[in-house]
């Protein structure tokens, strides 16, 4: 098992804008049930953050990808640092374009079986890999708070401070759930995530009332704690390359525990001309911020790419299932990237990849999952057929 070493200490940050009556709660009422709680004076709702990605940590990370990424041949810049604040706004924006069905297909998906979905793990705790907005996981929320069981949600991002309005956002409108947000990589940091629990534990420190519930499910394993229910959405999965998918998948099947499962959406193959639009929409939406990217380079490592110099190009690739995005250089030029000491020559024409987007079939995905110890339990798709969601776990 996993060994747990937290870069830094959780700390807790008040929640403006909902106060209760300071002066008369007490804990007695706690209807999460929780032994030993320690009485609080202060009432005001707090939501737990664990950083593993501190400014400094970050900030080398992305100088060390930058620099891998433009001296390599072909250019590539890593995805993950799309997402800034102005990135993570320009996300949420490409998920109500027309073109963009995604998010729609996914939505429509989880309506119609997160009740299912919640009654086949009934989760103590939510936690959400790339969580955003955490928009479409209310529907988890409500399906999984109906069971009676629910108590936590942990959302987890690279995006501080979308991660911290997500999580404040949903700690008001879910009393009674803690919100513990975790800062982080999901390629570096899983084995961080709350929850992981030793081999030998028997989970009876989870929480009576919790422990009772998940227990009394007859499925798997005895005496646990609370079930982990681990949702990965928005296809996701498909920015990272198949070694990276594989190797993710294994971190994250490596921790799981008897009765924990992956909620994995992923988009499907179909028409190309469907797939590219959603990626080129006639808005430009996308490409500014497939650009954006180039500003977060201005901004933190000093550069001083010209984002006029630069075209958003979306490709469809069958060979590999994926469509790639890219930046081409309108002209010849030079960019400096003064924190790494560095010039980077363009030619004219010259294409630079910044993101794949793999799309998969019911069977790749069910493979891939396989590959990684875990065996998929149901799967949904919207009733176009465009998107799935997968529940797996535990081979
Ligand atoms: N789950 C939301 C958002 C999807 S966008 C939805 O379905 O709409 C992808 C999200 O993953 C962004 O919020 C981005 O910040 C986050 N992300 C991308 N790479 C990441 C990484 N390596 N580690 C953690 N979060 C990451
Ligand atoms: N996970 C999303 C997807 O692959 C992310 C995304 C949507 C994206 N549009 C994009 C990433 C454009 C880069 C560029 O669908």
């Amino acid at each position: 098992m996993t060994s747990r070493t937290p870069a830094t200490a959780p700390e807790t940050i008040p929640v403006p804008g909902r106060q209760p009556h300071p002066a008369t709660a007490t804990n007695g009422s706690d209807p999460s049930g929780r032994p030993d709680k320690p009485a609080r004076t202060d009432q005001t709702p707090q939501i737990t953050v664990d950083r593993h990605l501190t400014a400094a940590e970050r900030h080398a990370s992305l100088a060390a990808d930058m620099r891998a990424g433009l001296t390599s041949h072909p250019r590539e810049l890593p995805p993950k640092w799309f997402y800034d604040a102005t990135g993570s706004l320009l996300f949420d924006r490409i998920t109500r374009l027309p073109e963009y069905y995604p998010t729609r297909r996914e939505h429509a998906v989880l309506t119609a079986h997160a009740a299912e979905i919640a009654a086949v793990c009934p989760a103590g705790t939510l936690i959400e890999l790339g969580s955003g907005t955490s928009e479409k996981t209310r529907l988890l929320l409500d399906a999984l708070r109906a069971t009676g069981v629910l108590r936590r949600f942990v959302p987890f991002d690279v995006d501080e401070e979308t991660l911290l309005q997500a999580g404040q956002d949903i700690l008001r409108a879910y009393p009674g759930i803690s919100v513990h947000a975790v800062v982080g990589d999901f390629e570096r940091h899983l084995g961080l995530l709350p929850g992981a629990r030793p081999a030998a534990d028997t989970g009876a420190a989870a929480g009576a009332g919790a422990a009772g519930a998940a227990g009394a499910d007859g499925g798997h394993g005895e005496g646990r704690g609370d079930r982990r229910l681990v949702a990965f959405l928005g296809g996701t999965i498909g920015n990272l390359r198949p070694a990276a998918r594989g190797a993710f998948l294994r971190a994250l099947s490596d921790q799981f525990a008897d009765g924990d499962a992956l909620l994995l959406g992923a988009d499907l193959v179909k028409d190309p001309r469907r797939l590219v639009a959603a990626y080129d929409d006639s808005a430009g939406v996308t490409a500014a911020f497939n650009r954006n990217v180039l500003s977060v380079i201005n901004r933190e490592l000093g550069a001083d790419f010209d984002l006029r110099g630069f075209a958003h190009v979306a490709a469809w690739d069958a060979e590999n299932s994926w469509i790639e995005m890219r930046l081409r250089s309108v002209r010849e030029q030079e960019v400096g990237v003064r924190a790494l000491d560095l010039v980077a020559r363009f030619d004219a024409d010259e294409q630079m990849r910044t993101e794949i987007s793999a799309k998969f079939t019911l069977d790749s995905i069910a493979a891939e999952l396989a590959a990684a110890g875990l065996s998929v339990s149901h799967q949904w798709t919207d009733p176009d057929g465009d998107f799935a969601l997968t529940l797996a776990v535990p081979s």
